[in-house]
């Protein structure tokens, strides 16, 4: 186990607030933020263009990024291209690929919005979406076996599900994908960083910077085993090496697929953050964040109303209390203990509603997390509950927000 007092100095915001909401977006350490810093006040230039020496520093330091991001995941560069975040990477996927009429996509029932918006919009162009059923939160490989066809391109599964923190075989999905002669884009948004990933048997493998990986905002990646398998659906700035009216060359990927300035301060503050993970180690942060996720289930378990949606020992604990709103429990614990939870339907609305109405409390932990601040979330539920009066018409309503309609549910 690596020390977590150390590693606690690299997050600052930690002695203000216990951070439990790491599914959504985790802190990000020191040395990356001032990685960013240093290229505002020292070398900021664009990125791949210009031969001054602004310019070449930061192309040095964005590929240094994509070299420290390849390795961690045991990739070449060339296979990692950057996006914004990675409802992005699967978009690339999505959009790039060659569709006809007829092509057949499965997403698991578990999935997050951007794991299934995406596939969903290629019914405009006569793909056909069959949803996998999942028991109690995980996929059964036998009913992808049961449900893949000639026709299936995409097999579509996320890695570890953002709303109770089930980890899907992919390994063994994979295999059943390939013989049926179709690829598997995996959502590793809430897997990466959070538990060993092997990238073997993975076609495509979407990643967020800003979650497992502590990058900052903004960043995300695909991992292609072969990119070239994807066509450009935007153009722009950086994926030529020549044009004219009549023609365009194209760079070859990762290039190609990259259009436009990217987000250079946010990918040279992904290689600190990356390297910080490496260094304490995927199988380390697992054992921890599970110990924290079965000493938080058991906690609560041991709260009468408490209804607990997610299997013992995973790092994501979706819970809900029996006649209070998951808006207002969250609400609640941040005001008497500063504790920020996510509350609702986690973008995975299907997933969710399958087994809650209102949507549910989320707790969900990170390599910086400690035993103490889950037990002070159980003891603060508690004693929210102690106070509360069934009865009692709620005097705490949270303040209907101005971005409530377009919130994510
Ligand atoms: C499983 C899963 N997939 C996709 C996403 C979307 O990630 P991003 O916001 O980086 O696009 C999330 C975000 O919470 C997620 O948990």
């Amino acid at each position: 186990m690596y020390d977590l007092t150390a590693l606690r100095e690299e997050f600052p915001v930690l002695e203000e607030v216990i951070y439990l909401d790491n599914a959504a977006t985790t802190q990000t350490p020191v040395r990356s933020v001032e990685a960013i810093c240093d290229f505002f006040y020292e070398y900021a230039g664009n990125y791949g263009r210009g031969t001054h020496r602004l310019a070449r520093e930061t192309t040095i330091r964005c590929e240094e990024s994509r070299e420290e991001l390849a390795t961690f995941l045991g990739a070449y560069p060339e296979q990692i291209i950057w996006t914004g975040n990675t409802t992005g990477a699967i978009n690339l996927v999505s959009q790039g690929l060659a569709w006809k009429k007829g092509d057949e996509v499965l997403c698991t029932a578990l999935e997050h919005h951007s794991n299934l918006l995406p596939w969903m919009a290629l019914k405009k162009r006569g793909v056909k979406i069959g949803i996998i059923p999942h028991e109690g939160g995980y996929v059964d490989p036998d009913s992808v076996s049961d449900m893949i066809t000639g026709k299936t391109r995409v097999v579509a599964v996320t890695q570890m599900s953002n709303v109770t923190g089930t980890i899907q075989p992919v390994d063994e999905i994979a295999d059943i994908v390939h013989d049926a002669g179709a690829v598997i884009v995996v959502d590793g948004a809430q897997s990466v960083g959070h538990i060993p990933v092997d990238i073997t048997k993975m076609d495509y493998l979407a990643i967020a910077g800003h979650k497992g990986l502590l990058g900052p905002q903004g960043v995300g990646a695909l991992y292609a085993e072969d990119p070239a398998t994807l066509s450009e659906s935007q153009y722009g700035g950086g994926t030529v090496t020549s044009v004219s009216f009549e023609e365009v060359t194209l760079r070859p990927v990762p290039a190609r697929l990259e259009p436009g300035t990217p987000n250079i301060p946010g990918i040279i503050g992904m290689g600190p953050a990356i390297r910080l993970v490496d260094e304490l180690g995927a199988e380390a942060i697992a054992d921890h964040e599970e110990a924290l996720g079965t000493a938080l289930f058991d906690a609560l378990e041991e709260i009468g109303l408490v209804d607990i949606f997610s299997p013992r020992g995973t790092p994501v604990l979706s819970f809900g209390v029996q006649g209070l709103h998951p808006d207002l429990v969250a609400t609640r614990l941040d005001d008497m203990a500063a504790i920020c939870v996510r509350s609702g339907m986690h973008c995975a609305e299907p997933y969710a509603r399958s087994f809650c109405d209102q949507g549910t409390v989320r707790a969900s932990v990170a390599c910086y997390n400690t035993e103490e601040e889950v037990m002070i979330l159980a003891d603060t539920l508690r004693e929210m509950l102690d106070e509360w009066d069934p009865d009692s018409e709620p005097d705490y309503v949270p303040e209907p927000d101005p971005w409530e309609k377009s919130k994510c549910p």
